[in-house]
């Protein structure tokens, strides 16, 4: 295993700009002539580009490595422009009043008028809709006055970004411009709930936990899990890989491994990282993937991680762990 490696050193091309009042101009200056910018949200930074351009949806495919098969979240500033592009039923109505702006995404039959191009949704006549919390995204969103498709600003399967060196690490040279306001303060994606046909169902645990969607709903949410066709695509097994591999429920350390402990099980050492040593859930899906890239960047042949418990943003946590464990045949 190599040494903990000094803290910064980027190699990017790409300018990276403090998002003050300038920068986001700039951004959406760039957004608006069909060009890709990182932006940061409440959840994760995202890779933003015009979702009603098909050119600009093409440079983040492109620029990710991602399937075309795999469709976009478009982020708009508020419900108005959201209901412009999607057909909101009585429960999704009531999620998004309850909770937008904020880590949730809806998925949604498409409304007749809809400006977000074929290729931001992979085709599909439904759309996955979210209204991001974080200050500059909604700047952002309120200056350049489009829906903006905007993944996760990583390489397609690696771990998602919660800085802009994380960005600019994994990304470099692919886009045109990182807002940089600091580190996402949710830590893990939102959380997807398709309001389609049939009751709300739950296509990806996120950063608004289970329990406050199904207190807002009044019922228990359906899963997305057997009943045929996994219909969150980017939701397939192998994805959020750091390079070595994990070893999940470890209550130890074996020879060689590295440790991404939750509650202090291992002894402390320059190859563990707590992720929460109060046994806090919320702290600890906020550091999650900044420690998994920093224990991947001491080259171990396996991480060991402690058990987290399954409540809250463990749901969350415990299903990028799982993915990030999965073997990686086929990842996207
Ligand atoms: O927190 C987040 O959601 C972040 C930030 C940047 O907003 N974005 C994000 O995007 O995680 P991405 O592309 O990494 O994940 C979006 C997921 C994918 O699994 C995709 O398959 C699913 O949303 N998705 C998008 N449109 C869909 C649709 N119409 N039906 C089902 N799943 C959809
Ligand atoms: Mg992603």
């Amino acid at each position: 295993m190599k040494s903990k490696p000094a803290a910064g050193a980027l190699s990017s091309s790409a300018p990276i700009l403090k998002a003050n009042a300038a920068a986001i101009a700039e951004a959406a200056r760039l957004l608006r002539a069909g060009r890709l910018v990182a932006f940061p949200t409440e959840t994760v930074y995202g890779l933003g580009a015009d979702a009603t351009s098909e050119t600009a949806v093409a440079r983040v495919y492109a620029a990710k490595g991602r399937p075309a098969f795999n469709p976009l979240i478009a982020h708009v500033a508020n419900l108005t422009a959201a209901k412009a592009q999607g057909v909101f039923s009585a429960d999704a109505l009531r999620l998004a009043e309850r909770f937008w702006p904020g880590p949730l995404t809806l998925v949604l039959p498409l409304a007749p008028n809809a400006t977000v191009c074929a290729a931001a949704r992979a085709g599909r006549s439904t759309i996955a809709l979210r209204v991001p919390s974080h200050p500059t995204a909604l700047s952002l969103l309120a200056a350049v006055d489009l829906p903006l498709a905007a993944p996760s600003a990583n390489r397609s399967g690696r771990i998602s970004p919660v800085t802009a060196a994380h960005v600019s690490s994994d990304l470099s040279g692919e886009i045109d411009l990182i807002l940089d306001a600091g580190p996402c303060p949710v830590g893990v994606e939102s959380t997807i709930i398709a309001c389609l046909d049939g009751p709300p169902r739950l296509l990806r645990p996120g950063g608004l936990s289970r329990d406050l969607i199904e207190e807002a709903l009044g019922a228990k949410l359906a899963e997305a899990t057997g009943e045929g066709a996994v219909i969150a695509p980017g939701a397939l097994t192998s994805h959020y890989a750091p390079r070595a591999n994990l070893r999940l429920g470890a209550f130890s350390l074996e020879a060689g491994e590295a440790g991404l402990d939750f509650g202090g099980h291992f002894p402390a050492s320059q190859y563990v990282l707590d992720l929460s040593p109060g046994r806090n859930l919320d702290e600890a899906a906020a550091r999650l993937f900044t420690f998994l890239r920093e224990l991947d960047a001491l080259q171990p042949d396996c991480i060991a991680v402690a058990p987290i418990p399954h409540v809250g943003l463990g749901e969350a946590i415990n299903d990028r762990l799982r993915r990030a464990a999965a073997p990686r045949s086929g990842q996207i």
